[in-house]
């Protein structure tokens, strides 16, 4: 028995990392080797219906806690993609998670018919992308009649794929917001995205250093918010949860499965430690299983949400 696999729904994972969407997903040759090195699945970039520019450069920026990046989610459309998919396919048997966006919720349930074609072992819908029927572009995500209507039309046209809806913390509460996608069919909850936007300014110049002048955190600096959304996700809803977000240590993965995730996304730790951070990872969760005598890291999902044993109990 494999000590660190994990399971979601109709997917057996033999890790439970996962990796994130927007970092080496437009490719299938990309994909494949994050695959060939240790993960347990891969998630693509998010794809929308039409090929997307996104914004210039400077669109990535890396600081002392994390990484600023305001790439607009920039893709060459669901065409390509889906012939990206089919590639990888080709190339490996680690399950593949399609990710897709769209600006309104018709968009969604097409992106979602179109990328069946590739066969994918999940959807992900990415509802942190702004609505462009709402006033001021709120992201679907932000909304719960939004985020309701998302879910419900790209499970109806998911068919028998599973579906996960990928959150944001900027909505009024995560928790219930995972409820209401639990209620409208979705199978599984990816939480979060990034947080923010924030800002940093190169001083020498005096303005911001971003082209789009604010950009989405992640890294290290978001891990103990993503930390706190999956333990209020997993508080909210019975359905098992990618807890993705600043995680770059094997202490941090296995904080997410304590709080309750049942897989754990990497994105931004591969810009630090490159896709080595996979097979590092992995390692060290094996050591965890062998030091604290578990067959499964199973065992240790939710963990943190029982409660303690009582005092002077000796346990
Ligand atoms: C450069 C970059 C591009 C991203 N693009 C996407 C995207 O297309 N779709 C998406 O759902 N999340 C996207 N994300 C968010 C990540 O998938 C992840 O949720 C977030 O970065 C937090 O995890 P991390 O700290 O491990 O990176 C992107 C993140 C980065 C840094």
């Amino acid at each position: 028995m494999n000590p660190i696999q994990t399971t979601l729904p109709g997917l057996t994972l033999a890790s439970p990392l996962v990796l994130a969407s927007g970092i080496l997903g437009l490719t299938a040759s990309s994909l494949a080797r994050v695959a060939s090195l240790g993960a347990g699945a891969v998630t693509t970039k998010s794809f929308g219906v039409e090929p997307r520019a996104g914004h210039k450069a400077p669109s990535i920026l890396p600081y002392e806690h994390g990484i600023l990046n305001c790439v607009g989610l920039s893709n060459p459309g669901v065409d390509q993609m889906i012939r990206e998919i089919w590639a990888y396919r080709a190339r490996s048997v680690v399950p593949i998670i399609a990710s897709v966006f769209g600006k309104t919720v018709e968009e969604f349930g097409v992106v979602t018919a179109r990328a069946l074609e590739a066969e994918p072992d999940m959807i992900e819908a990415n509802v942190s992308c702004p609505n462009v029927a709402a006033e001021f572009g709120v992201p679907f995500g932000a909304d719960f009649g939004s985020c309701a209507q998302v879910t419900g039309i790209v499970k109806k046209n998911a068919g028998r794929i599973p579906v996960a809806v990928k959150l944001t913390v900027n909505c009024p509460a995560i928790g219930r917001m995972a409820g209401v996608c639990e209620e409208h069919g979705a199978d599984v909850i990816t939480a979060i995205n990034t947080i923010g936007p924030g800002m940093l300014i190169a001083t020498d110049v005096r303005r911001p250093v971003l082209s789009n002048l604010t950009g989405g955190v992640s890294g290290p600096a978001v891990f103990p918010v993503a930390l706190r959304a999956v333990w209020e996700v997993r508080k909210h809803t019975t359905l098992p949860i990618i807890g993705v977000g600043g995680v770059t240590t094997v202490d941090h993965a296995v904080q997410m499965l304590m709080a309750g995730a049942t897989a754990v996304g990497i994105g931004s730790a591969v810009h630090y430690g490159g896709v080595d951070v996979f097979q590092t990872i992995n390692e060290g969760l094996r050591e965890f299983a062998r030091a604290n005598g578990l067959a499964s890291l199973g065992a240790v999902i939710g963990t943190a949400h029982s409660e303690p044993p009582p005092r002077g109990s000796g346990a």
